[in-house]
C-alpha cells in the first residue's frame, strides 16, 4: 500500500513570528506512524523551517523552482538553492502559477526535471476550470498536463514524483469536488502513470487538492486512488493540519 501523504501549502502566507506558532503546533501534534506530512512555505521561511524542523517527522519543500541551473535569472529560485535549504519536495504547475504566471505545460514539465535533477520530489499539479469540466474535458486536460511532464522522464524518473490533482473551481472556494469525482479522475491519472511503468502506477503518490478540511478529509483519502492531500487555507491552522493528518 501506498503510503499517505498530507502537504500544507501555505501560498503567500505567514510570518517568522507566526510560522514559528504554527510549525511548533504541528510538530507537536504529530504523532507516530501516522502519514507523512510536509509544508510547502515562501521561500524566505525556509531557513527558519531548516532550523526549526530539522530533526522533526515534518519535512518541508518550496512552491515554485526555476527551470534553469543558476545564471542571470534575476529573481528566480534553482532546485540546487532548495536542496540547500534541506527541502524535500517542491510545488510545480499549481493553478495559480499556471494562471498568474503564464507557466505552460513544457515549463512545469522542465520545472519538475530541474527538481528531481537536485533530489527533490516535484509535487505535479494538475486539474481542470471549471468551464473545461463543464465541457467534458477533464480527462482530456489533466492527461495532457501529466503527459508533458511523463514525456520528459524515464520510467525510473517517473517513480520519483508526486502528482496533486487540484480541480481549480475547488481551490479556495469552499467547494470540494466530491469523493466519487475525485476518485475518478485519480483513477485515470493512474492509469496514465500505469501505461507509462507499471512500476510508477503502483508506487506515485496522487494526492487531492482543492477546500481539503477535517470534515471531508477522511472520506477523500478513503478512496482507493487518493494517496493523501495538498492544502490550502486549512495548513494555516495547526489543529486543521492536524485533523487532517491524522484523517489520512
Ligand atoms: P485550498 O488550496 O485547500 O485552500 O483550496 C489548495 C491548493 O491550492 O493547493
Amino acid at each position: 500500500m501506498r503510503p499517505k501523504l498530507v502537504v500544507g501549502n501555505w501560498k503567500m502566507n505567514g510570518s517568522r513570528a507566526n510560522n514559528a506558532t504554527l510549525l511548533a503546533g504541528i510538530v507537536e501534534g504529530l504523532g507516530q506512524g501516522k502519514a507523512q506530512a510536509a509544508v510547502c512555505v515562501p521561500a524566505p521561511y525556509l531557513q527558519q523551517c531548516a532550523d526549526t524542523l530539522a530533526g522533526s517527522e515534518l519535512a518541508w519543500g518550496a512552491q515554485d523552482v526555476s527551470i534553469h541551473a543558476s545564471g542571470a535569472y534575476t529573481g528566480e529560485v534553482a532546485a540546487s538553492m532548495l536542496s540547500d535549504f534541506g527541502c524535500r519536495y517542491v510545488i510545480v504547475g499549481h493553478s495559480e502559477r499556471r494562471a498568474y504566471h503564464g507557466e505552460t505545460d513544457q515549463q512545469v514539465a522542465q520545472k519538475a526535471v530541474a527538481a528531481l535533477n537536485a533530489g527533490l520530489t516535484p509535487i505535479v499539479c494538475v486539474g481542470e476550470t471549471l468551464d473545461q469540466r463543464e465541457a467534458g474535458q477533464t480527462n482530456v486536460v489533466v492527461n495532457k498536463q501529466l503527459s508533458a511532464v511523463l514525456e520528459l522522464l524515464d520510467g525510473a524518473a517517473v517513480q520519483r514524483i508526486v502528482v496533486a490533482y487540484e480541480p481549480v473551481w475547488a481551490i479556495g472556494t469552499g467547494k470540494t469536488a466530491t469523493p466519487a469525482m475525485a476518485q475518478e479522475v485519480h483513477a485515470e491519472l493512474r492509469s496514465q502513470l500505469r501505461a507509462r511503468s507499471l512500476d510508477a502506477g503502483e508506487k506515485v503518490a496522487i494526492l487531492y487538492g482543492g477546500s481539503m478540511k477535517p470534515d471531508n478529509a477522511a472520506e477523500l483519502m478513503a478512496q482507493a486512488d487518493i494517496d493523501g492531500g495538498l492544502i490550502g487555507g486549512a495548513a494555516l491552522k495547526a489543529a486543521d493540519f492536524l485533523a487532517i493528518i491524522n484523517a489520512a
